[in-house]
């Protein structure tokens, strides 16, 4: 019996009078991610397959917003909260979100089976070429939490020409040393995987405060069906490599970075020293209290933020804050958290919520 032979069918799309190739390829991106409002997709890459869930409509010549979730959390519980912000909506509109689920932690994954060999870090970070490609994007502004965090600044280490911007929150680029390793060793002994996690996630005054926001997340992570592939991520993050920023040298971020640290959060000190190791040219270090609003300076400092979006607040600090921003949305590469080292604090909120520049 002849074989039955596998024929890869590639549908034939003419162009319509006078449209360019190239602007064909637009239209066809525009038409598929305007079907896109929270489609999930999947992407086979060299390290298994990738899901990442699409929002927004493109607009001509923006990079996407694309999120990287931390450890014991998906695109949802991660970036829900900061993106469904009434505040955000006025920056989200302007740009398609792309956000990536690590294997396995994207929602219904079924557990991997005993044996399977979950990809490093760094290979998390080389499938987001595969992920771009699909959806025909050059260029992104990537928005990483811990483990997120990490994926995206290796990401951008290897393609830096691809990176507009960085929003790095909780990042911690070292790999553990031996006294990191004792001590997870010794809190193994005594915790399980999700507490272990959960003081990855947040500070020891938040866990025993036992707050609602603590109580949900405990649930979530103690109780994920997934809980298997949740501790293979886990172990991921633990066997990252060191990162090797060093300021002035080879091995640096080249684009707008916003570091963020949470009060007390347990990396406070690896992202204070991540700042110290990043060009401060390029790098703004702040608090959470005013991440949106930080986020649309941020945004704008890039040329992506008419000044008639912001807050009349905003646009005032702005305007004393940016040299060279552009107030029309034209893209310029300035700077303009970077510029308020020089005056210090931004805000003030209440104690424990002040945008703090610093370093
Ligand atoms: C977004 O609009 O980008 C978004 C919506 C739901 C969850 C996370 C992000």
């Amino acid at each position: 019996m002849a074989e039955l032979q596998e024929v890869q069918i590639t549908e034939e799309k003419p162009l319509l009078p006078g449209q360019t190739p190239e602007a064909a390829k637009e239209a066809e991106l525009a038409a598929r991610i305007l079907l896109d409002q929270g489609q999930t997709h999947s992407v086979e890459t060299p390290y298994g397959s990738v899901t990442f869930t699409v929002y927004g409509t493109p607009k001509p010549k923006r990079p996407a917003i694309l999120t990287y979730h931390d450890v014991g959390l998906n695109y949802k519980s991660c970036f829900q909260p900061l993106f469904q912000f009434e505040d955000m909506q006025e920056i989200i509109q302007n740009f398609v979100r792309v956000h990536v689920d690590a294997p396995g932690m994207e929602e219904g994954a079924p557990v991997f089976p005993l044996g399977y060999q979950y990809p490093s870090l760094d290979q998390l970070a080389d499938m987001i070429p595969c992920v771009l490609q699909y959806l025909n994007f050059s260029t992104i502004i990537g928005v990483g939490v811990g483990a997120g965090a990490y994926i995206l600044a290796r990401y951008a280490l290897n393609h830096p020409d691809t990176v507009e911007g960085l929003v790095l929150i909780n990042i911690d680029p070292n790999a553990k040393g031996w006294m990191d390793w004792a001590a997870h060793k010794l809190t193994g002994l005594t915790s399980s995987i999700p507490e272990m996690i959960l003081g990855h996630l947040f500070s020891q005054e938040e866990l025993s405060g036992n707050s609602e926001l603590i109580q949900k997340y405990r649930n979530i992570i103690t109780h994920a069906p997934n809980l298997d592939n949740i501790e293979l991520y886990w172990n991921s993050y633990n066997n990252r490599r060191d990162l090797n920023f060093e300021r002035g040298g080879d091995i640096t971020l080249r684009c707008p970075v916003m570091l963020v640290v949470g009060d007390q959060a347990p990396h406070e000190d690896a992202v204070v020293e991540c700042n110290s190791k990043l060009d401060p040219t390029q790098t703004s270090f702040l608090k959470p209290g005013k991440l949106t609003e930080a986020f649309k300076y941020f945004l704008q400092g890039m040329g992506y933020m008419a000044s008639s979006c912001m807050t009349r607040l905003s646009r005032s600090r702005t305007a004393s804050l940016t040299s060279a921003a552009s107030v029309d949305g034209n893209r310029s590469r300035s700077r303009t958290l970077s510029q308020s080292s020089e005056s210090g604090t931004l805000s003030s909120g209440p104690p424990g919520h002040t945008m703090e520049v610093s370093c």
